[in-house]
């Protein structure tokens, strides 16, 4: 968020639902894909950044700092992959 001679606004590269709505307050809310057939659909996130589930794992791993055990990586790329 940015103040430009006293107006506020927003500056994103995904405005997300606000391009269907138009209101401000939905740029940057996004819908969640369903997990549904994950497996087929690689990469991941919108970015396309995790270019398989493990990354993906790896990937939350790291940002939230879970400290999944290498079989605990597998068993939740192995569910992910099963949905
Ligand atoms: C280990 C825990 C988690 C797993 C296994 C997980 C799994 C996933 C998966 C499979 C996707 C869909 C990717 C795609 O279809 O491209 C996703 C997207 C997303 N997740 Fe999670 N998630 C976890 C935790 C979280 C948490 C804690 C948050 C919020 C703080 C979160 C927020 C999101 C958001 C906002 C997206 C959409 C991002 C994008 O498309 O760029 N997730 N997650």
């Amino acid at each position: 968020m940015t103040r430009l001679r006293g107006t506020a606004f927003s500056s994103t590269t995904d405005p997300g639902r606000a391009l269907i709505t138009g209101r401000c307050n939905d740029i940057g809310t996004i819908v969640m894909q369903q997990f549904r057939g994950l497996a087929a659909r690689a990469p991941y996130f919108s970015n396309g950044s995790a270019r398989d589930l493990r990354e993906l794992v790896d990937f939350y791993d790291r940002r939230f700092n879970i400290q999944y055990s290498e079989q605990e990586k597998q068993d939740l790329v192995a569910f992910l992959g099963a949905l």
